[in-house]
């Protein structure tokens, strides 16, 4: 026999069993990954939309970077996150810190204790990421499980009608406020959707990996479907929000230490349980550079 028919590879993955997400067993970020072994990967992530490597134990921040791009170029920490102390991240301006730990009174990352409702990452932007690695370092005894949502399998279940409705639809994403709520420096409250400001994209995309289409929703709160009547928005968003977020949907990621998370910030949503905020979660985050939505 060829040798090639014995060479066996060290990774396996282990999906879910729910509509996204599987674990890739026999892979510790921290080493580098043979040429197979990445391909096997990446195709994992094209199938699963969601992968978790368990069991990285403590990993260096270089590390995580370096990791992470083997998944593409990474895009820089926003400005706001890198206010943190100094035993922090701000050495490294690819990693961003999400924290509800205060140091000196400064937050030492984002999104606090809060619960963040289901999004995709800074849609309101014109090139939104392709993804992010989420590395667990310290978590609370309870709360802040992360859930994800397959966009895919929402696109593909809408009821006809609607699926017919919103097939060459456009959507504003609303810059002014972040995932848990808070409204961003700089940006007026927004009152009247007919007023969002962000980015335009289309409501249905083509993920250029799988060449699959998926529904791209952003976040719900003040997003609008330009050129409708105000009324329809509201009621046509409401309508794909609440078939895209169903439980069937979803699989959700309870934390253990070492946990690494690789998402796919285009076919999937996610949103964070909130957590008692006088016990500590800290996670370090990479995003990698997305593309123009199609
Ligand atoms: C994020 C995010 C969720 C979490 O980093 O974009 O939504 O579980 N994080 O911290
Ligand atoms: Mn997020």
């Amino acid at each position: 026999m060829a040798e090639a028919a014995l060479a066996v590879s060290s990774i396996e993955i282990v999906p879910s069993g729910k509509a996204l997400g599987a674990d890739v067993i026999g892979v510790d970020i921290k080493r580098d990954l043979s040429a197979e072994e990445l391909g096997q990967v990446r195709q994992a992530w094209a199938e699963h939309l969601v992968l978790r490597f368990r069991g990285n134990g403590e990993v260096p921040l270089q590390k995580l970077a370096d990791f992470s791009r083997l998944f593409g170029d990474l895009d820089r920490a926003p400005v706001a996150s890198q206010t943190m102390g100094k035993d922090f991240a701000w050495q490294h301006p690819e990693i961003t810190v999400i924290s509800n730990v205060v140091v000196d009174g400064t937050p030492v990352g984002g999104l606090g204790s809060y619960e963040a409702v289901w999004h995709s990452d800074m849609t309101y932007n014109a090139t939104p990421p392709k993804g992010s690695a989420l590395y667990a370092v310290e978590i609370p005894p309870s709360g802040g499980d992360t859930h994800f949502a397959n966009m895919y399998l929402a696109y593909e279940t809408l009821p006809t009608n609607l699926k017919a409705q919103v097939e060459h639809l456009h959507c504003v994403h609303d810059a002014s406020r972040n995932s848990a709520g808070e409204l961003r420096m700089g940006f007026a409250d927004i009152t009247d959707p007919r007023h969002t400001v962000g980015a335009v994209h289309p409501v249905v995309r083509t993920h250029p990996v799988t060449g699959k289409r998926c529904l791209f929703l952003g976040r719900r709160r003040n997003a609008y479907l330009p050129g409708q009547p105000l009324e329809e928005s509201e009621a046509l968003l409401d309508a794909l929000w609440a078939h895209a977020t169903r439980p069937e949907f979803v699989w959700a990621q309870q934390w253990q230490l070492g946990d690494v998370i690789l998402w796919d910030n285009r076919c999937t949503m996610h949103r964070r349980d909130s957590f008692d905020p006088s016990t500590r979660r800290l996670m370090y985050r990479t995003q990698i550079t997305g593309e123009a939505v199609i």
